[in-house]
């Protein structure tokens, strides 16, 4: 039985394999089987993107869904996350696709039951099906990983998007920098050198944003100059290379992370990646039902 619970513990062969496999799903538009299963996505907190594009992965590739959701569940009498999941694979559902505030949420559970769980975001932790539709979307673009100059940028600290990303990125050969306020450095990350998004814009060929968390903070920080301090303007755009990329995995703060007019620019990948998530999750469910 195999978990998708971060990529840190997964060969870099595997990962390589299942980013192939997306980008063979998207070039044929042909999908494994996966009829006769079924699966339950739990979101524990909001998502658009992930959520519905789990969904549309499942539903190419045949697969049953038990429509779960939090707010009319029994988690609002107080049911713990073992005993929702328990429950429902004892009357049949045979994967999970959770998604949980609390960093690690799986740990206990892993131990505790005998289906696989896919992490479809932990907390500050992992987003470990994020990576992988972005490495789909940086192969797509520049053909392999070694040597890309990528910058991170924003919110380090509690977005697992940057964690994920950052750790594999480097594994692959990438040189990883992060551009973000000092109070959102992550100190207890080593992949890549602190910096400011002037000193690297010319020299990335990614320029990877964030989305501030702002249900995560404790302390307020100055949303309304951070676009001209921190984020990506037009004037900052102006300067990429030409052939560099922008993304940033979803939902955006119009205006504070990015100038709204670079969104849908050229040089953005930000829908690419997004249609890229439904491939990257079908590899990941053949992973998990098929190898
Ligand atoms: C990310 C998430 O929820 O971690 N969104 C997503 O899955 N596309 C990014 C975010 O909300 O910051």
């Amino acid at each position: 039985m195999k978990h998708f619970i971060s990529l840190e513990n997964l060969d870099l062969e595997i990962i390589k394999d299942l980013v192939n496999d997306a980008v063979s799903f998207k070039k044929r538009n042909a999908f494994p089987n996966l009829s006769n299963h079924y699966i339950s996505n739990l979101f524990f907190e909001n998502s658009t993107r992930t959520k519905l594009s789990f969904e549309m992965a499942e539903k190419k590739t045949g697969i049953e869904i038990i429509y779960f959701d939090a707010e009319s569940s029994s988690v609002k009498k107080g049911e713990t996350l073992y005993d929702t999941v328990k429950t429902l694979s004892s009357i049949g559902v045979e994967c999970f696709v959770i998604r949980h505030s609390q960093d690690r949420f799986y740990e206990n559970l892993i131990s505790q039951i005998d289906v696989p769980i896919i992490n479809a975001g932990d907390g500050c932790g992992d987003h470990p099906t994020q990576s992988l539709l972005d490495l789909v979307t940086i192969q797509e673009e520049f053909g392999s990983f070694k040597d890309l100059n990528v910058v991170i940028v924003g919110d380090i600290v509690h977005s697992r998007v940057a964690h994920s990303d950052a750790k594999i990125l480097k594994r692959l050969g990438a040189n990883i920098s992060f551009a973000t306020p000092k109070f959102w450095q992550d100190t207890t990350m080593n992949m890549g050198t602190y910096t400011s998004l002037d000193e690297v814009i010319s020299e990335s060929d990614v320029v990877m944003l964030l989305r501030n968390q702002n249900e995560r903070h404790t302390q307020h920080y100055d949303e309304k100059n951070f676009l001209s301090q921190y984020g990506l303007t037009k004037e900052r755009a102006s300067k990429m290379k030409s052939g560099a990329i922008i993304m940033h995995p979803a939902p955006i703060n119009r205006n504070v992370e990015i100038d709204e007019d670079l969104i849908e620019s050229p040089q953005s990948r930000i829908f690419t990646q997004m249609t890229n998530g439904v491939y990257a999750r079908i590899a990941v469910l053949n992973y998990v039902f098929n190898s």
